[in-house]
């Protein structure tokens, strides 16, 4: 659709987004783990934007690190006041260098534009003398957003700001809902004539469709839903975008064959990646950079985060897994056990309420409940390495650094303080005294 067309992408994330009141600037917020600047720029890196400029406030540099690591690349330029949309994108335009193209205007904060709509709006520049595309809605509520005004041909005659409508232009249902296109060779002469003289004193990107029109040129209306184009301003919204990005997520995962018993009680993250087939109870959380492989079973109340978990393994019910964690083929992970920065290799077993960090366990190994690796010195972390087949009885604290060979046996209890050798047992002496009929006279004394 877009074979024709070189496009550039200008985001706007200049603004405070004081009703979120957060120190975050707004675009940082997150949304299914992204930020909502990083579900814009995923969108339009998708599309294959060759440039991509930022606008951004003063010192917003958690929002440029953002562009530069979510869309290599880009860059941003610093909007030192907010005087409107249309000032803003006049900041980008030297960032441009004569981009010969389309040039697509989107927020920060309306994370939701898919990159099919962008390029059918892209798709109307194959129309010479078209100018300007604006990407349109119906709203349920039409509020206080931008009217579109068409002409009898249906072309785009002018958008009206709802403060500066007139009784009649407020009656249109047809709303701007931000997102524009812009031939870029004439995006500079469109915004050098943009002025400020309407209710709000701005600077209006808004304007440059009048002001094509009076050029002889076409403004044109691409339309897509509500949802695609909400706008986060508040935390409520925030919540509100991130139970549709959710059922989105829960969605697409069902089509692809995951097992999601209980979806409304399965939270995701853009980039959870579960292979079909994956069988997931009820309650599950999946944090940022999980990874599961086919066969897998998750178990209720687990929550995982920035692990693998490969063929065939089980985690949970009350897993955690942080990470680093890389759980071997079926390998068996039980409740209360959390993994940290440990590979588990085919095999394992971890059943019961156990702490393994910063550890290398091997293939087949089986740790006994309650089993900690002692990983931190109060200083330093250490590593616990633990050989193929060797087994690990029931409330051992193996205080790293340290390496169990393999098959070895640790015996219930014991505190590993020195490397095990292969196939040794390893046990710390403690006698064991039995005061005949003691518990029978401590009864009987205090009853
Ligand atoms: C704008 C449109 C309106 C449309 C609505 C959709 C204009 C004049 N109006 O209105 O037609 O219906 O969006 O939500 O464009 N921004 C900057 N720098 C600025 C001003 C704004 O970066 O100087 C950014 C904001 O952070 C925000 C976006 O641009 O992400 C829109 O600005 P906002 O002031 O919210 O525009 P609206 O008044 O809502
Ligand atoms: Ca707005």
């Amino acid at each position: 659709m877009t074979k024709n067309q070189n496009i550039a992408a200008v985001v706007l994330a200049a603004g405070k987004g004081s009703r979120m009141k957060s120190p975050l600037p707004k675009v940082m917020s997150k949304i299914a783990g992204r930020t909502m600047v990083h579900h814009v720029l995923a969108s339009v890196v998708e599309l294959g934007a060759k440039k991509i400029v930022g606008v951004i406030s003063n010192g917003a540099t958690s929002v440029s690190a953002e562009f530069e690591r979510v869309a290599q690349g880009s860059s941003c330029v610093v909007q030192h006041e907010q005087l409107g949309t249309g000032h803003a994108v006049q900041q980008a335009v030297p960032e441009l260098n004569s981009h010969d193209g389309v040039v697509l205007v989107l927020y920060g904060d309306t994370p939701f534009v898919k990159p099919e709509t962008l390029s059918r709006m892209v798709s109307h520049f194959d129309t010479d003398n078209v100018a300007v595309c604006v990407l349109g809605f119906t709203p349920d509520d039409a509020g206080a957003y931008g009217r579109l005004v068409v002409d009898n041909a249906g072309d785009l005659h002018a958008i009206v700001e709802y403060k500066d409508a007139n009784d009649e232009q407020r009656a249109i249902k047809r709303c701007n809902s931000g997102v524009m296109a812009i031939r870029s060779s004439e995006i500079e002469s469109l915004l050098d004539a943009v002025g400020n003289d309407n209710a709000n004193g701005e600077y209006y990107l808004t304007d440059i469709v009048s002001i094509a029109r009076t050029r002889d040129m076409r403004c044109v209306i691409e339309m897509c839903d509500e949802q695609e184009v909400m706008g986060v301003n508040s935390q409520a919204e925030r919540a509100i975008a991130e139970n549709i990005k959710q059922q989105e997520l829960r969605t697409e995962m069902l089509a692809k064959g995951v097992a999601l018993i209980a979806p409304e009680t399965v939270f995701l993250q853009s980039d959870t990646l579960l292979a079909p087939g994956v069988l997931v109870h009820p309650n599950v959380v999946f944090g940022p950079g999980v990874d599961v492989h086919e066969g897998v079973e998750i178990k209720s109340f687990s929550h995982l985060e920035g692990c693998v978990l490969r063929a065939n393994s089980t985690v949970g019910p009350y897993a955690r897994m942080r990470p680093g964690a890389d759980i071997g083929e079926d390998a068996k992970i039980g409740n209360f056990v959390e993994i940290k920065k440990s590979t588990l290799g085919t095999g394992a077993k971890v059943s019961h309420l156990s702490y393994i960090g910063d550890a290398e366990v091997g293939a087949d190994v089986n740790i006994g409940a309650g089993t900690i690796t002692c990983n931190y010195d109060g200083y330093n972390k250490a590593k616990t390495v633990i050989g193929e087949g060797a087994f690990v009885g029931s409330n051992s604290s193996l205080v790293a650094p340290v390496e169990i060979g393999k098959g070895a046996i640790v015996a219930a209890g014991s505190t590993v303080i020195k490397n095990v050798t292969s196939d040794a047992v390893v046990r710390n002496i403690m006698p064991q005294e039995e005061v005949l009929g003691r518990a029978k006279e401590i009864r009987d004394t205090n009853s």
